[in-house]
């Protein structure tokens, strides 16, 4: 694809001449916007961008480990994990409101992100993933009745770093960050997933969040994700995830009466995440991702499916 290695190798040589011998650094989250700027950066600057990545517990199975095999060990990153799990659950005990959740795991990102930056020597540049469409979202926002929930990945940077801001993904549109991700050699199983929210499964844990829930949350999503794709449905729909609720009901295990929580499996299709419907899969695929779920998630005894679309119900359950 000719423009696309245009683009690199612009972007590349740009990079460069922006940077010199200065240090970057650039907060991995493991999506896609702020992977393929990482590897970009990487490629015209090599050791000097230094990413920083923060567990906050509330990510999908595994991602961390993840994250740290295909860009630490495959791409040679110098990335710095955080293990912020414990902080996380600690500042969001005992609350249950979903905006009062966002801000707490927005604002604690950030203080856990600064800490970082303050601790690194000689740092000139904070790198972004940001794509055009975040900054015309976050130019379109005109006051507070316009936010329905607020995005938070959108954020400040302490000014007392004094950083310049090195944002080589800003013209792109999401298609053509995919398109950069592939040419740079990003797995495509990364470069296609689904969108991950900026809070992580603690809006997906429906009332107050805890290590416990997050567990059983992520081995459900993890069991529906893998049915997807083995069947060949995870890339005909646009966003597919499990909730859990804070409802325990009644079942039967054997011979024994169990009394668990309830899982939900949410599936959307849309085009620009305004509108959306519910996939219609085949029943017997429901099916069976419910009896897996049931059957191997300890903690989980009834799964149900979301039938509502977008409007009036959002995609996500907080
Ligand atoms: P809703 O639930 O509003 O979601 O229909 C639309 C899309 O936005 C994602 N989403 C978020 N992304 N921070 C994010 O970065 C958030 O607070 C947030 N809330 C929702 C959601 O996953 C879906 O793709």
């Amino acid at each position: 694809n000719w423009e696309i290695s245009d683009f690199i190798e612009t972007e590349v040589r740009k990079i460069r001449e922006i940077v010199g011998n200065k240090k970057v650094m650039l907060g991995l989250s493991g999506g896609v916007d702020s992977s393929v700027a990482a590897v970009l950066i990487q490629k015209a600057i090599g050791n000097q961008l230094t990413c920083i990545f923060v567990d906050t517990g509330l990510l999908r199975k595994d991602e961390g480990d993840k994250v740290m095999k295909v860009y630490g060990e495959h791409f040679h990153m110098n990335i710095k994990r955080v293990n912020a799990e414990e902080r996380f659950f600690f500042k969001l005990k005992g609350v249950n409101e979903p905006e009062r959740k966002r801000k707490i795991i927005g604002n604690e990102f950030i203080r856990v992100f600064e800490e970082e930056a303050f601790k690194m020597e000689d740092i000139d540049f904070l790198a972004q993933g940001t794509i055009y469409p975040d900054i015309i979202e976050s130019k379109s926002v005109k006051g507070p009745s316009a936010v329905i929930k607020s995005h938070h990945n959108v954020g400040g940077l302490p000014d007392e770093l004094n950083l310049q801001l090195l944002e080589p993904l800003r013209e792109l549109f999401k298609d053509e960050v995919r398109k950069v991700g592939i040419e740079l050699g990003i797995p495509k199983e990364l470069v296609y997933r689904h969108p991950f929210p900026g809070p992580g499964l603690g809006i997906r844990v429906v009332g107050e969040v805890d290590e416990e829930k997050v567990k059983i949350l992520q081995q459900a999503d993890e069991i529906f994700i893998e049915e997807l794709i083995k069947h060949g449905l995870y890339d005909k729909v646009s966003q597919a995830f499990v909730v859990l609720l804070p409802v325990k009901s009644v079942g039967v295990m054997g011979d024994e009466r169990t009394y668990e929580y309830t899982a939900v499996i949410r599936s959307a299709n849309t085009v620009d995440f305004m509108t959306a419907t519910w996939s219609k899969f085949p029943y017997e695929f429901l099916e069976l991702v419910s009896n897996r779920i049931i059957n191997e998630v300890k903690g989980i005894n009834r799964v149900t499916y979301d039938i509502s679309s977008k409007p009036p119900a959002t995609i996500e359950w907080e």
